[in-house]
């Protein structure tokens, strides 16, 4: 088979490597499955794009029934900051009553979730938990209490794993610094 894109772009600086991934998967899914023991059932909702790739190895992982929804946002303009974001695709499923975990790839400055996070709990959810691959702490703006966290990093942009730089990268298998150029 050959390989338009070399495994490892000389731009791109190894951080999370995939054995890493996997191992924090099992952690992460053995440690919901033990809280959830008691539910009947989990509503995972993906924050798109970014989540969905760590949203199917974890969900793989899980003993605890689950069901599987989407949330998208996007923001007017070029700020992500409170009260320019906007709902572009809703979830389907009603959440009253229910079990939820919403599962985001990364909390930067924290208001994309902040958002989310408080409109899923006006739906009556019985309880909405976070799981993020991955919190850029330092660069946080708004409070955002992380339940299930893959991996602290430090405030450099990052790709692969489902995270993109201008779309691309998605599919890499590890995370990684972008160091390239910027458009
Ligand atoms: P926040 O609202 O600032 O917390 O931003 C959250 C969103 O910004 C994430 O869901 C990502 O889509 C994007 N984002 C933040 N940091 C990075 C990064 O290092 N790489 C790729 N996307 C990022
Ligand atoms: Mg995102």
């Amino acid at each position: 088979m050959s390989h338009r894109q070399p495994a490892t772009p000389e731009h791109l600086r190894v951080l999370i490597s995939r054995q890493q991934i996997e191992a924090r998967l099992d952690e992460l899914a053995a440690q919901i499955d033990d809280d959830y023991a008691k539910s009947e059932r989990l509503v995972c909702v993906g924050v798109l794009k970014g989540s969905i790739f760590f949203l199917v190895d974890l969900m793989k992982r899980l003993k605890t029934p689950a069901v599987v929804d989407f949330f998208q946002t996007s923001s007017y303009g070029s700020g992500t900051k409170s009260g320019e974001l906007r709902v572009r695709k809703d979830v389907d499923m009603s959440l009253r009553g229910q079990d939820v975990l919403l599962i985001e790839d990364i909390v930067d400055t924290g208001y994309t979730l902040r958002t989310v996070l408080d409109l899923l709990r006006f739906r009556g959810a019985r309880s909405v938990r976070l799981c993020a691959l991955l919190d850029k702490k330092e660069a946080r703006e708004v409070e955002v209490p992380i339940d299930y966290c893959g991996f602290r990093i430090a405030n450099e942009f990052v790709v692969g794993y489902g995270l993109d730089y201008n779309e691309r990268y998605r599919n890499l298998d590890f995370i990684a610094v972008y160091e390239g150029p910027t458009e």
